[in-house]
C-alpha cells in the first residue's frame, strides 16, 4: 500500500530515460537520451560521441536556454565538427608530433592538428572517442536521472596500446549539476586522458560573444606552451600575467593583451594547473554571465583545466537555432591531465596499467547570481 502511494507521487524525471533514434552513424544505429531534473533543468545526450546535443538552465527571470553549442541533426555532427559536446580521447588534448614511448616501445599517432605549422596529434586522432556510437543506457538512482555510456576502444585502435574500456556516466542532480563520471580498465599499459569538450555560452547558444564572461579559476600556475601548443614543461606562475584569474576577470579584459602566450593561442587555449592535486573532488572554476545572471561552477577531481575560449570559430559554423557561430562565441572547459603528459615527464603520470581502474569525476553545476 505504502509503495503503490509513493510510486504515485513520484515526479515523471525519477524513471531512467530511455533512448530514442536519432538517425545512424558509422552503420550503426544512434540513439538520444533526455534527463531532467526538477528544478527544471534538461540535458540531451546522444550515444554518437557521448555528445551533449543541448543544455537547458533558466536565467535569473526563470527564462529557459540552451547554454551549449551544437547542431540540430546528426548528419551536420558527422560532417564537421570542432567536438561540439563530445567526449574526446583515448588522450584528450595534444601529443607532441604524435609519437610517445613507452616501456621502451615508440608508438605513432596520426597527425591530426598544426597550430603554428607544427604537427601534433589532437583529442585521440582521426577518429576518436568523439566519433565513435558508444553504447547508451539509461539510468536512475535516488530519483536522479542519468545516461551511462559504454565503449571498448581495441588494441591499436587510432595507435594506441591495450584494448581500453571505458564508461562515462552523464547525471543531472537536483542541485543542478551535471555530473560526468569516468572510469576506465585496459589490459595493456596505456596513455589515458578523457575529458568533455562542451562549448558553453551561458547567455543561450547564438547570442554573442563570450567575453564578458567573468571568470575565476583555483589556479595559480599554468603550462606555458611554444608555438604549436606543446607546453615547456615549466609550470609557471600566473601572478600579474593576462592568466591570473585567481580574482575574477572578464574573458574580454586581457585576451587581446601583447602576450606571446596570448599570441601562440590565439587568446586563451592554456591547460591551467589547478591548485587542488589531491585527487578528491575540488572547486576549479567560477563562471558568471552578469546579463542573465547564470553562473556555473566546475569541480573535478583532475589536476589541470584546459581553457578554450573558441579562437578557432569563425562563422563559418551555423548552429542548432541557425545563427552563425562566431569568434569567441564560446567558452570550453576541459578538465584533464596536462597536455603532452606522455612526454613531459615532470607532469602527473596518464598512463593506465592493467589491473589498475582510472576513475575521475568532474561536476558542471549551474546556478544564479542577483544584480549586474
Ligand atoms: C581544444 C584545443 C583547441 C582546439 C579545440 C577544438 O580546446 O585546445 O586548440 O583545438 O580543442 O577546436
Amino acid at each position: 500500500m505504502l509503495a503503490a502511494a509513493t510510486a504515485l507521487i513520484l515526479p515523471a524525471s525519477a524513471a531512467a530515460p530511455k533512448g530514442e533514434p536519432f538517425g545512424t552513424a558509422n552503420g550503426k544505429p544512434v540513439e538520444v537520451f533526455t534527463l531532467t531534473n526538477h528544478k527544471g533543468l534538461k540535458l540531451r545526450a546522444m550515444t554518437y560521441g557521448a555528445i551533449v546535443l543541448s543544455l537547458e538552465t533558466p536565467d535569473r527571470d526563470g527564462k529557459s536556454a540552451d547554454v551549449v553549442l551544437g547542431y540540430k541533426t546528426l548528419d551536420e555532427y558527422i560532417k564537421d565538427t570542432p567536438y561540439f559536446g563530445a567526449v574526446v580521447g583515448r588522450v584528450g588534448n595534444r601529443i607532441a608530433k604524435g609519437k610517445f614511448t613507452l616501456d621502451d616501445k615508440t608508438y605513432t599517432l596520426a597527425l591530426n592538428n598544426d597550430p603554428g605549422g607544427i604537427k601534433c596529434s589532437l583529442h585521440g586522432g582521426l577518429k576518436g572517442f568523439d566519433k565513435v556510437v558508444w553504447q547508451g543506457e539509461g539510468v536512475e538512482k535516488d530519483g536522479v536521472q542519468g545516461v551511462k555510456f559504454h565503449y571498448l576502444s581495441k588494441d591499436g585502435e587510432e595507435g594506441y596500446p591495450g584494448n581500453l574500456d571505458v564508461t562515462v556516466i552523464y547525471w543531472l542532480t537536483d542541485d543542478n549539476e551535471w555530473k560526468i563520471d569516468y572510469s576506465a580498465t585496459t589490459d595493456k599499459a596505456t596513455p589515458v586522458n578523457v575529458t568533455q569538450h562542451s562549448y558553453f555560452n551561458l547567455k543561450g547558444e547564438g547570442n554573442g560573444d563570450i567575453l564578458d564572461h567573468e571568470i575565476t579559476f583555483k589556479a595559480s600556475r599554468f603550462t606555458p606552451v611554444d608555438a604549436g601548443l606543446i607546453p615547456t614543461g615549466r609550470l609557471q606562475p600566473v601572478e600579474g600575467t593576462p592568466f591570473d584569474f585567481t580574482t575574477p576577470h572578464k574573458v574580454g579584459e586581457r585576451v587581446n593583451a601583447e602576450d606571446e602566450q596570448l599570441k601562440f593561442g590565439g587568446g586563451y587555449d592554456h591547460n591551467w594547473v589547478l591548485d587542488n592535486q589531491s585527487g578528491g573532488l575540488a572547486l576549479a572554476a567560477v563562471v558568471h554571465e552578469p546579463t542573465t545572471g547564470r553562473t556555473m561552477e566546475i569541480l573535478t577531481t583532475e589536476p589541470g583545466l584546459q581553457f578554450y575560449c573558441g579562437n578557432f570559430l569563425d562563422g563559418q559554423l551555423t548552429g542548432k537555432s541557425g545563427k552563425p557561430y562566431n569568434h569567441r562565441n564560446a567558452l570550453v572547459f576541459e578538465t584533464q591531465h596536462y597536455p603532452d603528459s606522455p612526454n613531459q615527464p615532470t607532469f602527473p603520470s596518464i598512463i593506465l596499467k592493467p589491473g589498475k581502474t582510472m576513475k575521475s569525476t568532474t561536476v558542471y553545476r549551474f546556478g544564479l547570481k542577483s544584480g549586474k
